[in-house]
């Protein structure tokens, strides 16, 4: 039997920066361990907006072997890592419908005692990276999960500052994820991963 702990990106990017913090996050999970799975939440603007925007259009086309994600998703991970773009401060509307389909899961309890990070991009700097952060862990308190955050627990998070999650400025797409970025994306991933297999072994145990 595989005792890997289990860890699912679940993620929602538009215009493709959010995904490459995703790739990031899967590479950095895989390295400390876990068995991972890589899942992007459904879509749900209309296709005229999608093939307005020529950015939005080619990362569509991009990710379109990119597995949607299912409740099943959040069962069977010990640990999920959530990605999203800004949107005026919150998460992403595509993100926040599959959150709201977890109603049965929540239910039966099936969301408690599973580790929970985060990470996200924005146009500008001040733009609301904390604030999406944040208010997306307000799903996990009333889950009953843990969240897990970098925080400043090492010298690299002093570069990017960011203890609530990873996070980038983007320009509306324009930048991909730096290396400080990057660098905060992995160890989000890392520490899930350490967390939530330390978790599994103490439950396992008790
Ligand atoms: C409807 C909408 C709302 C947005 N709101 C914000 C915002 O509040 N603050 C900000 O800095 N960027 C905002 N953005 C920009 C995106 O969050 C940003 O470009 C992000 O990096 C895109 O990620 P993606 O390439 O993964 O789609 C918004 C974009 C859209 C389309």
């Amino acid at each position: 039997m595989d005792d890997r702990t289990k860890l699912s990106v679940i993620y929602y990017s538009a215009t493709g920066t959010t995904y490459a913090m995703a790739q990031a996050a899967v590479e950095a999970a895989e390295k400390a361990g876990a068995e991972v799975r890589l899942r992007k939440v459904r879509e749900l603007a209309p296709e005229e907006a999608i093939r307005s925007n020529s950015g939005w259009h080619a990362h569509r086309l991009e990710t379109q072997d990119v597995m949607e994600v299912e409740l099943d998703d959040l069962s069977w991970s010990d640990a999920v890592i959530f990605g999203t773009p800004t949107r005026y401060g919150v998460m992403a509307a595509q993100l926040k419908q599959f959150i709201d389909s977890s109603g049965p899961l929540w239910a039966r309890g099936v969301l408690a005692d599973k580790v929970f990070s985060a990470f996200c991009s924005t146009a500008t700097a001040h733009g609301g990276q904390e604030s999406t952060l944040t208010s997306l862990f307000n799903v996990v308190y009333h889950w009953g999960g843990i969240v897990v955050t970098p925080g400043y627990v090492e010298p690299s998070q002093f570069v990017g500052g960011n203890p609530y999650g990873a996070s980038h400025t983007s320009n509306n797409g324009e930048i991909p994820p730096d290396e400080a970025a990057l660098t905060a994306t992995a160890l989000t991933a890392r520490r899930a991963v350490e967390i939530a297999t330390a978790l599994k072994r103490g439950l396992a145990v008790a």
